[in-house]
């Protein structure tokens, strides 16, 4: 069982943090089939990429969701994992020759280099599907049903969503940079997964269509900030401290915040953006400081 905590003042997002990671990376250790089960190599490529550490943004704000929403936290404990596993199959995918052509991720060489590119393929694939087997087994609190998530999730991660945002990302390397066209890359590649990770965490804990229309308009508003700071990163940081390459958006003229409007004002519409997912955050029946802090952290964080 994971404890619902109710966070004291000050609220220590640190520690907050560290806790739940704790909670999922045990969780997900313990789900995913074992890397001697064969075939062998597909299994440890599975546990491989998703045991790699990363931030577990998308599984922490189905839980911070699911709590605001004023349900114990481990209702929502296998829609967090989901969400998790998709979106690491997700890296995989964009890391390969055919897309962004990456060496390093999660501070590890990338899946094919490890294991050959139909292994990391077929390891991304075997994530996706693991996805929907895991959200079929949720027990969301009623009215929703699993055929709730697998909904909301199918839609987010799918040709209308991340698929198409990864499709026009491609497509766009090199184009005339715009403003209408970085913007719907981004809501689609990215914040689309963001809005669907809180939209779980609202839909295990049962609750009514006003919070999950106020948890969606935060995840939005938070998804898109967060990959403006992925755009800002990608230029200003280093490998060492992001564990993925830098320099990368610029080499292949990809469409970015940072190309198309420069360093201060990508960042400054990050802060805008902000400010817009906490003001959807009124009025929730269980502790939205969570939430709050997630989105300042998607922005101010160094990897
Ligand atoms: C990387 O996501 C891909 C983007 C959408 C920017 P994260 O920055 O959340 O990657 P991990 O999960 O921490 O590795
Ligand atoms: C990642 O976009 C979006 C998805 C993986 C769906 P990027 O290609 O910009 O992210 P990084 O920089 O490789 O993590
Ligand atoms: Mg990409
Ligand atoms: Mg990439």
């Amino acid at each position: 069982m994971t404890p619902s905590i109710t966070p004291l003042l000050p609220f220590d997002f640190d520690a907050y943090c560290a806790m739940r990671r704790q909670t999922v990376d045990t969780a997900l250790s313990a789900h995913l089939p074992p890397e001697d089960e064969s075939p062998e190599i597909l299994h440890k490529a599975m546990r491989y990429s998703v045991l790699a550490g990363g931030k577990r943004l998308r599984p922490l704000l189905c839980l911070a969701a699911c709590e605001a929403c004023g349900a114990p936290t481990n209702t929502a404990l296998l829609p967090a994992l989901a969400v998790e596993i998709l979106h690491t199959y997700t890296l995989i995918h964009d890391d390969l020759p055919c897309m962004d052509d990456d060496d390093l991720r999660r501070g590890r060489p990338t899946s094919h280099k490890v294991f050959g590119e139909a292994n990391a393929l077929l390891a991304g694939d075997a994530l996706l599907t693991l996805t929907f087997e895991w959200l079929a087994r949720s027990q969301p609190q009623p009215p929703r049903t699993p055929a709730d998530l697998v909904r909301t999730l199918a839609e987010a991660a799918g040709h209308r969503g991340v698929i198409a945002g990864q499709i026009e990302d491609l497509a766009a390397e090199g184009a005339a940079p715009s403003a209408a066209r970085v913007e719907s890359i981004h809501r689609l590649k990215t914040a689309a997964l963001l809005r669907a990770s809180v939209l779980l965490g609202g839909l295990s804990a049962g609750a009514d269509d006003d919070h999950l229309a106020a948890l969606a308009r935060y995840g939005e508003a938070a998804g898109l900030a967060f990959q403006i700071a992925d755009d800002l990163l990608n230029e200003t940081s280093t490998p060492e401290k992001l564990g993925k390459a830098t320099g990368s958006d610029r080499e292949r003229s990809k469409m970015t915040y940072v190309r198309v409007f420069g360093l201060e004002v990508a960042q400054r519409r990050a802060e805008t953006l902000t400010a817009e997912a906490c003001s959807a955050l009124a009025a929730f029946p269980g502790p939205v400081e969570p939430l709050q802090a997630f989105a300042r952290y998607a922005i101010a964080r160094k990897n």
